[in-house]
């Protein structure tokens, strides 16, 4: 058999390589081994990393080579324990193809207009307060302007007692599943135990248990409300969907959607938004191309605001070099496939590394430089460039995502004068499953635009 080659060395050192240098990893694979590099798994067909376009393009558009979720058992288990068994990135086959149909209608076309001004008032009330010279950690903020979008926009839930339990306990689960403690129970199931003194594991099931109930509770009177109101939050339209056969979504369903939504969503465009604004903030001449560009339109009129190319590419450029998610999901082979001139057996699990593609030379000249003109002067394929993943289980928030970003950068930067409070580089850190800049960015506001006056401390 004709298979890729790939590191040799013992798992657990891979591994450890996996779970604190990634980026290093990944890249010191690519240069021995090339666009497809083979990682062998005990008792299990092999782990194949791909970062080859054309290669990505058959990963992704071949439906019957490929079966949907490659994620191994044990993921499979923590994901199912912590969004449900309902969830769509457990699902396969029809159930998968079926509740997608359900869940992408609310992420799309007219629907996600009425989401801008949500964002664009989120982010003034969060930003109300700034003041200058006084430094700022970056994630708490991004953190609260995204929660609060994914709670008034996605749970329909109208600030109150409810919101204000949920909003703490979301933080704290998230802030859990982010914690460097947190990625080790990733890895290792045999840490998922509560008996452990301080352990992480037990502190996430009493959170989680508490999110749950809140959710079944703002459901069942959901449902009750629903009779007699018409409302647009993506809650209220899921419990109004029904399926092929007219069946509504049970209780369950509902609750696992919520949690799949709602952690798989925040903690990635916080993650994106930090990204972005710690990229304008540190380079001058990006920051006033941007600035220029947000001055030719009225910063209320959002509609022309989200249509800025400059400010398009700037959020596309930023997800690039570090994107959020450094693979897609894997996808596993259903009958033995020749990719790329290998012969690669059934069961084989393909990852397309989204980070990889995206540091090609041949397509990224120069690409760990931020550059946002390269999308104003290339079209790139969606296997060349693809933060959101690709195929039949590419992000249904990705519109939604990028809407935030495009707006919570420009009502930042529109009103303040941004710079980081440090010159030290920001690397990227593992924070659970996806690469942030490390937890202590700060900003700081330099001084105020528009009709705003200086509020000096
Ligand atoms: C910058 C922000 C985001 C990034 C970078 C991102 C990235 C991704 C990636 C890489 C995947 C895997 C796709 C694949 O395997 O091909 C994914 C899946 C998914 N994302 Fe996002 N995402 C973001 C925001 C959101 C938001 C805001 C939501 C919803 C509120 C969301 C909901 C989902 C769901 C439900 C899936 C699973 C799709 C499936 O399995 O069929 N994401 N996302």
């Amino acid at each position: 058999m004709n298979l890729p080659n790939g590191p040799r060395y013992s798992r657990w050192l891979r591994l450890m390589k996996f779970i604190f240098t990634p980026l290093e990893y990944l890249e010191e694979n690519y240069q021995r081994y090339g666009d497809i590099v083979l990682v062998e798994r005990k008792n299990k067909a092999p782990f194949v990393y791909i970062s080859n376009p054309e290669a990505v393009k058959q990963v992704f558009t071949s439906p019957d080579i490929v079966e949907h979720s490659g994620i191994s058992s044990t993921e499979r288990s923590l994901t199912s324990y912590l969004f449900g068994s309902n969830s769509l990135v457990v699902l396969d086959g029809d159930r998968h193809r079926q509740t997608r149909k359900l869940l992408m209608p609310p992420f799309h076309g007219d629907r996600l207009n009425e989401y801008s001004q949500l964002i664009d008032n989120i982010t003034d009330r969060v930003t109300n307060n700034w003041k200058i010279d006084r430094p700022m950690v970056v994630r708490p903020i991004m953190a609260d302007i995204s929660l609060q979008v994914v709670l008034q926009g996605v749970f329909g839930l109208n600030r109150g007692k409810r919101y204000d339990r949920l909003k703490g306990l979301i933080s704290s689960l998230l802030d859990t599943l982010g914690s460097p403690a947190f990625n080790a129970v990733i890895f290792f199931a045999f840490l998922r135990q509560d008996w452990l003194p301080f352990s992480p594991w037990k502190r996430f099931v009493a959170i989680k248990e508490e999110v749950k109930q809140i959710i079944y509770e703002e459901i069942g009177d959901r449902r009750q409300e629903l009779a007699n109101s018409s409302r647009t939050d993506i809650l209220s339209l899921l419990i109004s969907a029904k399926d092929e056969n007219g069946e509504g979504m049970s209780d369950e369903e509902l609750h696992d959607h919520l949690m799949t939504l709602l952690v798989v969503g925040y903690e990635t465009t916080v993650t994106g938004l930090c990204w972005a604004v710690y990229w304008i903030a540190s380079l001058p001449e990006v920051r006033q191309k941007l600035v220029a560009e947000l001055n030719t339109v009225d910063s209320k009129d959002l509609d022309r605001v989200a249509k800025l190319p400059y400010l398009n590419a700037v959020c596309k450029e930023s997800l690039r070099l570090y994107p959020v998610a450094l693979g897609a999901s894997p996808r596993t082979l259903k009958y033995p496939t020749n990719i790329m001139g290998y012969d690669l057996p059934a069961g084989a699990a393909l990852m397309p590394s989204i980070y990889l593609v995206h540091h090609r030379e041949d397509l990224y000249p120069q690409s760990k430089r931020f550059i946002p003109e390269r999308f104003l002067e290339r079209e790139y394929s969606p296997y060349e460039y693809f933060p959101f993943g690709g195929g039949n289980r590419r992000c249904i928030g990705s519109a939604l995502a990028m809407l935030e970003m495009k707006l919570v950068i420009a009502n930042l930067f529109a009103k303040f004068e941004l710079n980081l409070s440090s010159t030290e580089p920001v690397k990227p850190v593992r924070r659970g499953e996806t690469m942030a800049p490390s937890a202590n960015l700060e900003i700081v506001v330099t001084g105020l635009k528009e009709q705003k006056k200086p509020v000096l401390v």
